[in-house]
């Protein structure tokens, strides 16, 4: 949990630090990550799933050195989906064999430094993909762990961006039409590999645990046709993430212990009806570890009061710095955080300085009415999805990351800065 507290001020605390300091020493906008929580929070992933599974940070969600290292510390593994979030796992110290490489369309120099540096698992998510890594295992003399990643075809509740187990779409193999047996066929005759399971991840920012209940049904059922076909019983099955996080008030997510213990009776029971021995489950939570970790930190600057509808607060940032609401009419809360107010709530919109009306961070929120310029706010909850998918549109340099933890804090990913934006500019 976080350890929020107001000051006497009224100047709200986090980590023991209040957000005026961090304001003045680091500028604005910027996001507040509370490193025990986020140590906490991975902790508990950890422990809920106990020695006989494996926990893999979804390392999209956001990714850092320091991140890597806590993650490391705290006996987590890492899901990388790109050859730049390899470079930053590898060079923070993650050891190679437990870092697990993801990806629709993986390049071949990709697959090539995945598998040269060792990584623990390939998720293959392609017939053509099955084929390319069995080379490249060849080519470097290596037989390459290996999942293969099924479209179940379950409908996952959330927004169709983020739902990812319906057939209709660019990831995985499905299970319609024997796909899935045929890709397992293929993958257990090619050389270069070793198919240690079956991978489903069905979608993001999900509650309802009956679209992994029907997944893990599924992917049982093939482990039990492997079985009975090629007389293997593979010993591994990862379920993905998307377990969703609290953005406001009214979403009431799971612990990480009641979510471990479901699927893992899920998956025993599916088993023991199959007769098949239990394999070893692993998940790969993002959001569920770093969401609600970070708050980004705003300076309110113009306010446009228009009567009878809104006030329009306009902050340091938008949708560079978090493009969720306009992408997928995410909602986000904020407050009051540099003083507390008793002056009436107002109906706000809180909106960023790009040149786009749909540049909205909260769409729909209460502010006190004597809200002012050079007031902060705050925006909880964008730890994950944030910073990671933040852009420099209209040349907005990307914020920092500011890690607080017991009364201190520290920069882990610093503000981009106008050098960074014109070194690029070669021409
Ligand atoms: N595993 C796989 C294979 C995934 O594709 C993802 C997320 C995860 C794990 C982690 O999911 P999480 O536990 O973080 O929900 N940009 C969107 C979310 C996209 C998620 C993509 N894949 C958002 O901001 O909501």
């Amino acid at each position: 949990a976080h350890t929020v507290a107001r000051d006497a001020d009224g100047v709200l605390t986090v980590g023991g630090v209040g957000v005026t300091a961090l304001a003045e020493q680091y500028g604005t906008p910027a996001y507040i990550l509370d490193e025990a929580d986020f140590r906490e929070r991975a902790r508990a992933w950890r422990s809920a799933f106990g020695a006989d599974a494996d926990v893999f940070y979804a390392g999209k969600a956001f990714l850092s050195r320091a991140v890597v290292r806590w993650l490391h510390e705290e006996g987590l593994n890492l899901d990388v989906c790109s050859g730049g979030e390899l470079a930053t796992a590898l060079s923070a110290g993650m050891p190679a064999d437990r870092i697990a490489f993801h990806g629709n369309n993986k390049s071949v120099d990709e697959i090539h430094r995945a598998i040269d540096a060792g990584v623990g698992r390939i998720v293959l998510d392609s017939f053509q993909e099955i084929v390319r890594v069995s080379h490249v295992a060849q080519s470097l003399g290596k037989r390459q762990r290996v999942q293969i990643r099924i479209t179940v075809g379950v409908e996952a509740h959330t927004h169709e961006f983020i739902a990812t187990a319906h057939e209709d779409q660019k990831f995985g193999i499905p299970l319609a039409g024997g796909q899935a047996a045929e890709a397992v066929r293929r993958a257990l005759q090619l050389d270069g590999l070793e198919l240690i399971g079956l991978h489903s991840h069905i979608g993001s920012q999900i509650f309802d645990m009956s679209g992994f209940e029907v997944a893990a049904h599924r992917v049982v059922g093939l482990l039990k046709d492997i079985r009975d076909e090629h007389g293997v019983e593979l010993p591994e099955i990862d379920l993905g993430g998307g377990l969703g996080i609290a953005y406001t008030s009214d979403d009431d997510p799971r612990e990480p212990h009641e979510i471990a213990k479901a699927l893992t009776e899920i998956v025993t029971r599916e088993c023991e009806g199959a007769r098949l021995r239990t394999p070893r489950i692993s998940v790969e939570p993002g959001r569920a570890i770093v969401g609600p970790t970070a708050f980004t930190l705003y300076e309110v600057g113009t306010i446009k009061p228009l009567d009878g509808l809104r006030t329009y607060v306009s902050v340091d940032g938008g949708m560079s710095d978090n493009i969720r609401t306009a992408l997928y009419d995410a909602e986000y809360s904020v407050s009051l955080v540099s003083r507390t107010s008793d002056a009436e709530p107002m109906l706000a919109r809180v909106v960023g300085k790009h040149c786009e009306s749909g540049d909205i961070v909260v769409k729909d929120a209460f502010l006190p009415s004597d809200l002012a310029p050079g007031d902060l706010i705050a925006v909880p909850a964008t730890g994950a999805y944030c910073r990671s998918m933040a852009s420099n549109y209209n040349h907005v340099l990307r914020p920092p990351v500011v890690a607080v933890r017991e009364g201190e804090s520290r920069v882990i990913v610093r503000r981009e800065t106008e050098e960074d934006l014109l070194r690029l500019d070669v021409g």
